[in-house]
């Protein structure tokens, strides 16, 4: 059975579905649920499921980035796990954090890579007329955003959408495509899965 950790900042709905698919004949199971933000309402979340918490504030760190990673580590290591899931984590991550868990570190991010790196990908699709728009699940590498592709779901971008419509839109996509990545990943396949049009 692997053992996954995932870094949340905020709500966890990704972090919820993908806790909440890892039962019955699942290869791996949750151990750990970290944020940067002790008052992220994913961990009241996780500790609800009976997950193991922790969270260390970066606010104090000052923007040694390092530092801050060097307290978050000692979270993930004491876990021991196997996969790390980046779930709505809002940290830029330093080279040696990516080194120490490249291989087996996956995040979603809310674009069709690689289109819209970064923030605010909603509203970039939207001024852009794209036709649609999506969600990415890729191994994390030093490039931010950047990294082998795992997944990929596409949803229309319909006359009228907001950058909330959009996202919710998104986000409906991103509770199916995550826990579809993760339960092949921790498998042993890395093929990628593509949801929509
Ligand atoms: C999700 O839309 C996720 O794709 C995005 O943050 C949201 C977190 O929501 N991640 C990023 O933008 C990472 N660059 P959640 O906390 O409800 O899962």
């Amino acid at each position: 059975m692997k053992r996954v950790a995932i870094l949340i900042s905020g709500g966890g709905s990704n972090m919820v579905a993908l806790v909440n698919s890892m039962t019955g004949d699942h290869p791996a199971r949750p151990v750990l649920v970290a944020s940067n933000d002790p008052r992220a309402s994913g961990l009241e979340k996780a500790c609800a499921a009976g997950i193991a918490t922790a969270a260390v504030d970066h606010r104090p760190f000052q923007g040694d980035r390092a530092a801050f990673e060097t307290a978050l580590i000692a979270h993930i290591e004491a876990a021991e796990p196997d996969i790390l899931c980046l779930a709505g984590f809002m940290r830029v991550l330093t080279p040696g954090f990516v080194a120490r868990f490249q291989g087996r570190m996956l995040n979603i991010h809310p674009s069709l890579l690689p289109k819209y790196p970064g923030l605010h990908t909603h509203q970039r699709a939207l001024d852009a007329g794209d036709p649609e728009a999506g969600c990415t699940v890729h191994e994390v590498t030093a490039v931010l955003d950047d990294g082998p592709l795992l997944g990929q779901a596409r949803v229309p971008v319909l006359a009228g959408d907001t950058s909330e419509t959009l996202a919710a839109r998104v986000l409906r996509e991103e509770h199916r495509l995550y826990p579809a990545v993760l339960r092949r990943y921790a498998g042993g396949d890395h093929s990628p899965v593509f949801f929509g049009s």
